[in-house]
């Protein structure tokens, strides 16, 4: 028995996520088809349905993903977060994805939340206290949690496994598993040390997940998934670690440790809610969707992240107790997708394979995306992205078969009728067969999308397009125009229909095309609200009057393609990883005691003038408390004498005196340089008195 789209009505709400990606890197079409392009649609159907929907997202920016990328740039954690926070919120708006609430872990909500969930389980003595043995890099005097550390996969032997899960089989792994382990930083072999960590005990709850899973229907691929991990049996799983950045422990004698990055993030949808709350005004609303019994709850995800939805995340919700019974509601379905590949491989932002989301809004418009996306959806196996493809589906499908038939429909209204839809008289055959399809199509993609079939849904939509256009080609108006009017005019009426019926069904794949098109029609209101079911309605009125018309889709070139068919040979359309700065080698350590014997004090600057005949120099005379001292600096290329007068500067003032050109040097001002030849002298807050201290 399928559970269509008939099965939501018990349900007055729906709740609907999609994963929050790290923040840690550019989006590429991988993620959109993975799980937002799917969520958008669901979501953009069900609110054209009349469902009460919301849709929630949010940046993950916690864990060692966002560290690694930090050490790796040489800047720090915050930094790439609102780095990549702002750079994939605005690619997902441009890509049409309609969250009603997209937020960031980092906020103090989320913090909150994760807190007051780790100590309710911790109040209600679920968590447990072990001391366990991990790895530990003694060169980098660091535990190796989660992806800091890597080796080879003991299920499928890849050898860059990492600490956590192996992304090639998708087992889940603890660290201690690993063949060959090897710190990620410095790729030496790390020991094994004991520390401290809170666990959540999932053996606990094996039976009630047990039953939880078998009460829900599962795609096919993940509930393959979710079996063999109940049948393997349940096991503890350490949810805090030995790292600085993320969300700290609230318990004493765990100051440096945060909470683990997965138990915190998929509390990120609740703290979302609540974040959309606030901004509503409507301080309970998020309580509705999270603790009524009449919301129906669907998390969209890719394939990697599967137990952490099906498993993890029900046992943390289940374990919040409440007069024994669970206080939060559960997920109905976690419809997960499988990978998207590109080209024939994976995507790899190291090996430059790809194409980020960012870029390809540059060169083509969303809507080919997400329709050649949709069509290709990776649902029930990997799916591949070719270019080729895209071309002739946004080609042959959008450009030659949608857009022609609007395209005619409308011309042919313009010059025949005047610009308004003629009057629809006795249907003939072929017109009875082409409304039976506009009646039926809206039905029959229901139930697909419904049952999270989205590839066969936009098929089926698309299938009325293609009707539409054999009906215009059987109909023949350009000769029923002089040999039978009425047909002729009844014939573009129904166009007309088929035409705003199109709109509709295809707005939640398409919706910038699709408000195109309701604009031409100049019908009131826009598609995304005209309501689904009246899409097997007759009602665009007679004599109503188009506007004006627009190109809906422009074909792509082969020239245009053959281009990003070389840009993506030389990996070029994807964002290089990025590599720090090459710094000047540490010197040689040196004691406090060295330290100590330099003396830096805070000097004004009272006056300063060029060395003649020197290119280098500057002759500076500094206020150092109740002294006045000559210096003499090599930094005239760098300052023009005004820009230093006035300025407190930081000087080494026990600096033997030295002659340089002639003149006597005092002391030294310090001042940072690079190897690309920049130069800047410290400045302080002039506020400090001169003669200061500086240690
Ligand atoms: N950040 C994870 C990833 O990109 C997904 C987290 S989903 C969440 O794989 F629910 F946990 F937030
Ligand atoms: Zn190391």
């Amino acid at each position: 028995m399928s559970k269509g789209s008939h099965e939501q009505s018990k349900y007055p709400r729906t709740l609907v996520t999609a994963a929050l990606p790290y923040a840690n890197g550019p989006l590429h079409l991988g993620h959109l088809a993975g799980a937002y392009l799917p969520a958008d649609i669901y979501v953009r159907y069900l609110r054209l349905k009349g469902e009460d929907v919301i849709f929630i997202s949010g940046s993950d920016e916690h864990g060692v993903a966002v560290t690694i990328s930090a050490e790796k740039e040489g800047v720090s954690p915050q930094q790439i977060v609102d780095r990549y926070h702002a750079i994939n919120k605005a690619s997902f708006e441009k890509f049409g994805m309609s969250f009603d609430n997209y937020s960031r872990t980092t906020l103090p909500v989320h913090h909150q939340t994760s807190q007051e969930f780790f100590l309710e389980l911790y109040r209600q003595n679920i968590l447990v206290e072990k001391s366990e043995k991990q790895l530990y890099c003694e060169k980098d005097r660091m535990f190796l949690a989660d992806r800091y550390v890597e080796g080879t996969c003991p299920v499928c032997g890849n050898v860059d496994a990492r600490g956590d899960q192996c992304e090639n089989c998708g087992t889940w792994l603890e660290q201690t598993q690993l063949i060959n382990p090897r710190c990620k930083i410095c790729g030496t072999t790390p020991v094994v040390r004991e520390t401290k960590h809170w666990y959540l005990p999932l053996g606990r709850f094996q039976k009630e997940l047990e039953e939880y899973v078998n009460s829900k229907k599962w795609k096919e691929n993940v509930r393959g998934y979710v079996d063999s991990w109940l049948k393997e049996g349940l096991e503890d799983r350490a949810i805090t670690r030995d790292l600085h950045w993320g969300i700290p422990v609230p318990l004493h004698g765990y100051e440096n440790k945060v909470i683990y990055v997965w138990f915190e993030a998929v509390l990120g949808y609740i703290s979302s809610t609540k974040e959309l709350s606030q901004k509503r005004g409507e301080p309970n609303l998020w309580k509705r969707y999270w603790q009524d019994e009449g919301t129906r709850y669907i998390a969209f995800i890719g394939k990697d992240n599967i137990v952490f939805h099906t498993l993890i995340f029900p046992a943390i919700l289940m374990a919040w107790n409440e007069g024994g019974k669970s206080r939060y509601i559960l997920p109905d379905a976690v419809p997960a997708n499988e990978f998207l590949n590109f080209e024939g491989k994976k995507f790899s932002k190291s090996r430059g394979w790809g194409i980020d989301l960012k870029d390809f809004i540059d060169i083509f418009p969303p809507d080919t995306l997400r329709y050649a996306l949709a069509l290709n959806l990776p649902e029930s196996r990997d799916s591949d992205f070719y270019w080729k493809d895209f071309q002739a589906r946004v080609n042959s499908e959008l450009a030659d078969t949608l857009g022609n038939f609007v395209n005619r429909t409308l011309q042919f209204t313009q010059r025949y009728y005047d610009g308004r839809i003629p009057p629809r008289g006795k249907l003939n055959n072929l017109d009875k067969w082409a409304v039976s399809q506009m009646q039926e199509t809206p039905g029959k993609v229901a139930a697909l999308f419904g049952n999270f079939r989205f590839r066969d849904g936009v098929v089926e939509a698309m299938s009325l397009a293609r009707a539409a256009n054999k009906y215009f080609n059987d109909s023949e108006p350009w000769k029923s125009r002089r040999d039978n009017p009425e047909q002729c005019a009844t014939t573009l009426n129904i166009c007309a229909q088929l035409t705003r019926s199109l709109s509709i069904l295809l707005s939640p794949v398409i919706p910038f095309s699709a408000e195109e098109i309701w604009k031409m029609l100049q019908l009131e209101g826009t598609a995304a609200q005209a309501g689904w079911d009246s899409a097997a309605e007759m009602k665009v009125e007679q004599g109503r009057e188009i506007g004006r018309l627009s190109i809906l889709f422009t074909k792509i070139e082969d020239s245009t393609i053959e281009e990003q068919i070389k840009k993506t040979a030389s990996g070029e359309n994807t964002e290089k990883p990025a590599t720090p700065q090459a710094i000047a080698p540490i010197k040689a350590q040196i004691s406090i005691d060295d330290f100590r014997k330099v003396d830096l004090r805070i000097a004004e600057v009272i006056s300063c003038e060029k060395v003649p005949k020197s290119e280098k120099l500057l002759r500076i005379e500094v206020q150092v408390g109740e002294e006045k001292r000559q210096i003499v600096a090599g930094i005239s290329k760098h300052y023009k004498p005004e820009d230093l007068i006035g300025k407190s500067v930081v000087i080494v003032a026990n600096l033997a005196p030295a002659k340089l050109m002639g003149l006597e040097s005092n002391g030294m001002l310090l001042a940072a340089s690079t190897d690309d030849g920049k130069l800047v002298v410290l400045t302080t807050a002039s506020n400090i008195d001169s003669g200061s201290i500086v240690r």
